[in-house]
């Protein structure tokens, strides 16, 4: 029995979905051979991921291949809840409400374990970390992971011998990482800054924490949108690629001083904290594009505060000492909890991966150890051509003897 907020919801749920389909036809493809060759027959898969139009199409690709699917939110605010009863009536185990507590939140995700999944899908880790603590006695074949974050804990997991089982980082696939992080977080990200605050972007200075895929994204959107952009980062090699972008780099205290809009996306704790907004402007909007809710320290920042009022749709507004902290979306990611996330054509890509990265699961687990895997790299060549065609896009074929002269090493200065 699925846990969503109204059944009633699913036509509209369905009008969402069928949109999302017209630009996931990458996915519509291998969902065609899906319905072939049911490479998923009589599996369970539990997933944790975002529970939005674009991921209800995986649903039903996995559900295709004769998958039997249990679904959980990966975020307690970004849940669609006409997308959650459509899977619901579509007999896929939905457990996902928009804006439940923590405690629902995790009894959620114990209830998509409680199906006895034989591949497990997250989208931060939060499942499997479960099987390695309160629900170690669940065994899988294996599982796949959608973001940065959760890959850097898996890859912590590995090298200290903890993981129990082989987990494919679907985040590392390069028409995941290269497309999703990079355009998918740029233009849903300054789409969440825009929906909450309707601000002119042009003319202000905004900061980005973090160089990684993700922030250069977010970075290049805004610089697109007119922004004076800084760039806080503290690896010297993106810190010069920021540099040499155009943009301004600097210490996380000095961009403080002069920014209109942060946007975070470090995938680390309290890279904004009190010391930062001591010298922060006065009505200074901060937003969360990490994973997790932790870049911005709002313990302190509400400790601190006189009075935290609402002041519209998810705008939260901080006294703080003697100047206004204006927090979008609550600082968890304002990409999902006030836009709709990244768009379905960029979804498209990563999902065919993760939808081809289950198959790879169920045809490989014997020979897999308990590692952090990629999908061969026939894979990204497969889905970036795929792609590239359905976009209008050409691609150059070479002839035999340009091919001999990329393989040879006798051919020099002639
Ligand atoms: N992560 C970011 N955007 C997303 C989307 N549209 N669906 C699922 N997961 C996402």
């Amino acid at each position: 029995m699925s846990s969503i907020k109204d059944l009633n919801l699913a036509s509209k749920g369905a009008e969402e979905i069928n949109w999302a389909a017209r630009q996931m036809q990458v996915l519509e493809e291998i969902s065609n051979e899906f319905a072939l060759s049911k490479p998923l027959d009589g599996l369970n898969i539990g997933a944790c991921m975002h529970v939005t139009k674009e991921t209800a199409n995986l649903m039903m690709t996995l559900k295709t291949a004769g998958a039997k699917v249990a679904l959980c939110a990966s975020n307690p605010l970004s849940t669609n809840d006409s997308v959650a009863a459509y899977l619901a009536e579509n007999d896929i185990e939905v457990h996902a409400i928009r804006g439940v507590s923590n405690d629902e939140f995790f009894k959620h995700l114990n209830l998509v374990l409680d199906t006895n999944p034989d591949i497990t899908m997250d989208d931060g880790a939060d499942l499997v970390t479960l099987l390695h603590t309160d629900r170690s006695d669940i065994s899988v074949l294996g599982s796949m992971e959608e973001t940065t974050t959760g890959v850097i804990r898996l890859k912590s997991m590995e090298k200290n011998d903890k993981l129990r089982f082989p987990v494919v980082a679907v985040n590392d696939s390069d028409t995941k990482h290269l497309f999703d992080n990079r355009f998918g977080t740029g233009q849903s990200s300054m789409d969440g800054v825009v929906r909450a605050t309707d601000m002119l972007i042009a003319g202000l200075n905004v900061v980005v924490f973090g160089f990684g895929d993700c922030g250069k994204g977010v970075a290049e959107r805004a610089y697109g949108m007119g922004a004076k952009v800084t760039v806080v980062e503290p690896d010297s090699v993106r810190a010069l690629e920021a540099l040499m972008h155009g943009y301004e780099v600097k210490n996380s205290l000095e961009a403080s001083k002069i920014a209109d809009v942060i946007i975070t996306v470090t995938g680390n704790k309290h890279v904004l904290d009190t010391q930062h907004f001591d010298v922060m402007k006065s009505g200074v909007v901060l937003a969360n594009a990490g994973h997790f809710d932790v870049e911005i320290n709002l313990v302190e920042l509400k400790n601190q505060s006189s009075e935290v009022n609402r002041v519209r749709d998810h705008v939260e507004s901080y006294m703080y000492k003697d100047k206004e902290v204006l927090v979008l979306g609550e600082g968890r990611l304002v990409n999902l909890t006030v836009a709709t996330g990244h768009p379905a054509s960029v979804m498209d890509m990563s999902f065919a991966n993760q939808a081809l990265a289950a198959e790879w699961i169920k045809e490989n687990y014997k020979n897999l150890e308990s590692k952090v895997y990629t999908l061969p790299k026939s894979v990204d060549q497969k889905i970036a051509a795929t792609k590239l065609k359905l976009m209008g896009g050409q691609l150059e074929i070479l002839s035999d003897d340009q091919l001999n002269y990329l393989d040879s090493w006798e051919f020099g200065t002639s």
